[in-house]
């Protein structure tokens, strides 16, 4: 039996009607078995200021407790101007703060991203993985779920319609939950057929 897997869910919009909260929230209801996604809006979050990082505001030690809770994070992004928004920059930033005490690193990740447009957030999702690098994150690399057309994938109510990306969604949660499995000890199965005991992946043991 394999253990339960939390993730924590964030998206970076504050919109009402925000085509990457509606992604996520679609993302909830697409988890594997033995696992769970747990919501976090970033409304509260007020902008950084490096003075008070010592006393941050309740709804950072909020954040952070949140994230020492989950197992893993699921980081949904827009796009703007070719890269993620300041609501969700601020958030990484708030996070990882005092220098020592980041909540972020050391954990799984994965992102995904709904735009209106034809790339989808593709370009704003390389740069959010080049910041998870900063923030000591292991991001899964694949598959990529680059939501474009986003008008055309939720119906006026946000539910996502668009089977294919239900499909994707499904896989990335998949390889998500494995992947926090191989390089989260605590996480490992107790099954005698667990393939995930040749020590830490990224120590350069052979592949499971
Ligand atoms: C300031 C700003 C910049 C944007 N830049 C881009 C962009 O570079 N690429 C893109 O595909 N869409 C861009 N958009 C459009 C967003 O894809 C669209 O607003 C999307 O709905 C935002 O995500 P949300 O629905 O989760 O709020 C931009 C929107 C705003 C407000």
């Amino acid at each position: 039996m394999k253990s339960h897997v939390r993730i924590l869910g964030n998206a970076g919009s504050l919109r009402r009607g925000s085509y990457n909260q509606a992604a996520l929230r679609a993302a909830k209801l697409l988890v594997p078995e033995n696992s769970e996604i747990d919501l976090f809006q970033l409304d509260d979050i007020p902008m950084f200021n490096e003075d008070d990082e010592k006393r941050p505001p309740s709804s950072v030690v909020e954040l952070k407790k949140r994230i020492r809770r989950a197992d893993a994070l699921l980081i949904v992004t827009p796009e703007y101007n070719y890269s993620i928004p300041g609501v969700l920059k601020n958030a990484l930033d708030w996070a990882c703060r005092p220098h020592g005490d980041s909540a972020w690193s050391g954990k799984a990740a994965a992102i995904m991203g709904a735009s209106l447009g034809a790339i989808g957030t593709a370009r704003a999702q390389y740069h959010l993985r080049q910041i998870l690098v900063a923030l000591n994150l292991f991001t899964l690399n694949q598959p990529e779920v680059v939501i474009a057309d986003a008008a055309h994938r939720f119906d006026e109510n946000g539910n996502l319609i668009h089977e294919p990306t239900k499909q994707l969604i499904r896989e990335l949660l998949k390889n998500l939950v494995d992947w926090t499995r191989r390089i989260s000890p605590a996480l490992e199965s107790t099954s005698a057929s667990s393939t995930a005991t040749a020590g830490h992946p990224l120590s350069g043991a052979a592949p499971a």
